[in-house]
């Protein structure tokens, strides 16, 4: 019997012993086998090098937005959007505007590498083998361009590229052999482990025809692997070998095992991803055996609420695996986070603590473990975006919480950018994620004079509303950040409509975040100028009050354009809503070919175009998820407007109304999906969307599979890949006129 660390640590040192319960060590390819494999002669050593240590210090890439030289005016900024808007629908496929073209790359279950069969319904793979196959519920993603000779990152780089996703829950009955009789109470040891694995991160090398615009995945690439909810991972920043992140599996608190819940993301200006780790809390039992509860002190009892975690079963129900035959017991009874044992070093009572973090991953370096990086703090965390980087100027992480009532925060790094440290891999984390100050957010709003200020709050020893907060007493600055929630209640930040995804402007910095929605804004979370709107859905006859039904997306300007500001401007850059909707609902004057519900996803291209996508439950009778495409200005370009506000109405800043031509629909996803992650090739000809948990029989109805040979009805989140037919640059059609 071997563990799951074992089972790694074969992987990577070709080392395989213990293959006999494995699909996979019967079939793998090892790493020196596929350098060997996958290129000959010379290329094969220079692989061969940049595997053994992938952080190479020749950095020479000064340059950090993708942008080909050769060809400005087509890589610059369109002035207009000039694709044709596509229709909302409420069918079973993918719509794409007329000229683009559309495949899917992979689905939940494809394997990672050629030497893996292919997903088939009637014989679903083992539940270890989701260790090499693309995990569940695709979410957000990032592009690294590839360069080829060197094997690391290229910012500028189209023809390879790796791209990264996560994969953030999954979808039980359509996952497992038994499919649609799975049942969470009986469990198996085999269920558990696909399930543990079909969660995490997908690394996937890409090619792209630089004339087609063909993308083909590279099946044999060394590159290609998966981060999963037990891979181990290491503590980094003030956190590390700290007693509140203690377990059996590491008394000295530095290393852990597993992502989760993995939603938005970010990449830094180094060359690495970001990955988030939200809801968290929906997988651990807190279970003592017998009549017992598992009680702990007052404050620990209020840190767990706050976390959201009761006494109870976990209903993902791993913790219920005993005596397991593949891999160690305790990767199934670590998700009971009860304290069950004599001491903390000898139980999971912690293992609340090692989730709800910023995990850094290197794409390009398959040998040290990513990283938790604990500086940015703990909490439900949706994306991360890093702010601009300029050489010789601090780098801040802007961070959403996404829940009900919860909090912007931001990171300000200690270290200024130095533009060398590209590819400097995770001691470049090192330097620019674990020293720094952490902040949450404030907005205000004057009535009379209708300005719009925010401040910023310090989490830390410094801020005495957080030493003095009654509640919670914290003892460090690793105390602080492992309840950040608690000291961001205390610091008494402004309660948010569900922070999810955040964009930094290109052009001047500004930072967007979207607020999903928020059925109790007006009820438990009372209105405010920033989150100004409660009223009914448009077609309920009962007129009944849903708070904020379709979501808003806020911006914020740092005085000064300073990172470090402790103060900044605001307004609300967009209102989700129905066309037809009220005015005071309709803010922003969305029309058929731009109104949406539900902002979720969101990300600046280079050039600035913002591109915005929605999780939606609110419009889905007249429109499934879908992703659009803006041209924003800037704050206050717009003035102050007055929100529906239950039988009231609040003022609030709004951003300037935008035309179609600012604003249209680019794509609507098949019946059921979320449209999330969204990222491009440098040279903007190809752009990645993630469709998660898609209904009915997509994406086996459609016939654009890259890998998926299409085996079996079930629904599969999947990665789909757009181009234009014409090769052209994506919502580039502006240019074009203007050039001809
Ligand atoms: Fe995972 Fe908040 O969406
Ligand atoms: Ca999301
Ligand atoms: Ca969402
Ligand atoms: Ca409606």
């Amino acid at each position: 019997m071997t563990d799951l660390e074992n089972f790694n640590d074969d992987y990577d040192s070709n080392n395989s012993g213990n293959s006999a319960f494995y699909e996979l060590f019967n079939q793998q390819i090892t790493r020196r086998d596929l350098i060997k494999k996958t290129a000959g002669g010379a290329a094969a050593l220079a692989l061969a090098t940049s595997l053994t240590g992938c952080s190479d210090d020749d950095n020479n890439d000064d340059q950090l937005s993708p942008t080909n030289p050769d060809t400005p005016d087509i890589n610059a900024k369109p002035e207009s959007l000039e694709f044709k808007p596509v229709e909302k629908h409420t069918l079973s496929k993918f719509s794409v505007p007329e000229g683009y073209d559309f495949k899917i790359l992979h689905a939940v279950g494809d394997p990672l590498h050629s030497s893996l069969p292919v997903w088939n319904e009637n014989d679903i793979p083992s539940g270890i083998s989701y260790e090499r196959r693309v995990g569940d519920n695709h979410d957000g993603m990032t592009f690294f361009g590839l360069n080829v000779a060197k094997q690391n990152y290229d910012a500028n780089a189209s023809e390879q590229g790796l791209l990264v996703m996560n994969h953030e829950y999954i979808q039980r009955s359509d996952l497992h052999p038994r499919g649609r009789s799975f049942n969470a109470a009986t469990i198996t040891e085999d269920e558990a482990l696909r399930e543990i694995h079909a969660h995490g991160v997908s690394i996937i090398h890409l090619h792209k025809d630089p004339k087609t615009q063909e993308i083909r995945v590279d099946l044999n690439s060394p590159f290609n692997r998966r981060i999963t909810a037990a891979t181990e991972i290491e503590f980094r920043g003030p956190v590390r070998g700290h007693a509140l992140v203690q377990t059996a599996f590491d008394p000295t608190s530095i290393v852990t095992r597993g992502t989760i819940n993995n939603c938005g993301n970010g990449y830094t200006p180094w060359g690495t991803y970001l990955t988030t780790e939200e809801n968290f809390n929906q997988y651990l039992a807190r279970q003592k055996e017998g009549e017992n509860a598992d009680l702990r002190d007052e404050m620990t009892e209020h840190a767990l609420s706050r976390y959201k975690v009761s006494n109870k079963a976990s209903g993902y129900n791993w913790q219920s695996i005993q005596n397991p035959s593949l891999v160690q017991a305790d990767m199934f009874s670590r998700w009971n986070t009860a304290a069950v044992a004599e001491s903390a070093s000898q139980d999971y009572r912690n293992t609340i603590n090692t989730f709800g973090w910023i995990v850094e991953i290197d794409p390009f370096d398959n040998r040290s473990k990513p990283v938790k990086r604990t500086a940015l703090g703990r909490f439900a965390h949706e994306d991360c975006r890093v702010s601009r980087a300029i050489s010789g100027k601090p780098l801040a992480f802007y961070m959403g919480d996404d829940s009900q009532g919860e909090y912007i925060y931001k990171f300000i790094s200690n270290a200024l950018w130095n533009p060398s440290d590209v590819n400097g891999g995770y001691a470049a984390g090192d330097k620019y994620m674990n020293n720094g100050q952490l902040y949450v957010a404030k907005f205000d709003f004057n009535d009379a004079t209708g300005e719009a200020k925010g401040e910023w709050l310090e989490l830390s020893m410094n801020n005495p509303k957080i030493t003095s907060y009654e509640k919670y007493k914290f003892q460090d600055q690793a105390d602080i950040l492992v309840h950040a929630r608690i000291a961001a209640d205390a610091a008494d930040a402004t309660k948010m409509d569900r922070p999810e995804w955040v964009a930094v402007n290109p052009e001047n910095g500004e930072v967007y975040v979207t607020l999903t929605n928020n059925s109790q804004r007006g009820t438990a979370h009372q209105i405010d100028a920033a989150n100004p709107r409660q009223y009914a859905d448009d077609d309920d006859k009962n007129n009944r009050l849903g708070g904020n039904i379709n979501g808003h997306i806020i911006r914020f300007r740092e005085d000064q354009d300073d990172v470090t500001a402790k103060s900044f401007t605001w307004d609300i850059f967009l209102f989700g809503a129905e066309s037809d909707s009220l005015p005071g609902v309709n803010l922003s004057g969305l029309t058929d070919n731009n109104d949406f519900s539900s902002p979720d996803g969101m990300w600046f291209d280079p050039r600035g175009v913002l591109w915005i996508q929605t999780d939606d439950g609110a419009y889905t009778d007249t429109t499934n998820c879908m992703m659009l495409a803006a041209l924003p200005g800037k704050i206050g370009d717009g003035g102050v407007a007055v929100a529906t506000a239950g039988t009231g109405s609040q003022k609030t800043p709004v951003g300037s109304k935008l035309d179609d031509s600012q604003l249209r629909r680019f794509l609507v996803g098949p019946a059921g999906c979320e449209i999330t992650g969204v990222t491009m090739t440098p040279d903007y000809k190809a752009i990645f969307v993630n469709v998660q948990h898609p209904g009915g029989t997509w994406p086996s109805n459609q016939s654009q599979h890259l890998i998926s040979t299409g085996i079996g009805s079930r629904p599969r989140s999947a990665t789909v890949v757009i181009t234009r037919k014409d090769g052209g640059v994506i919502a580039g059609e502006a240019l074009e006129t203007k050039q001809a």
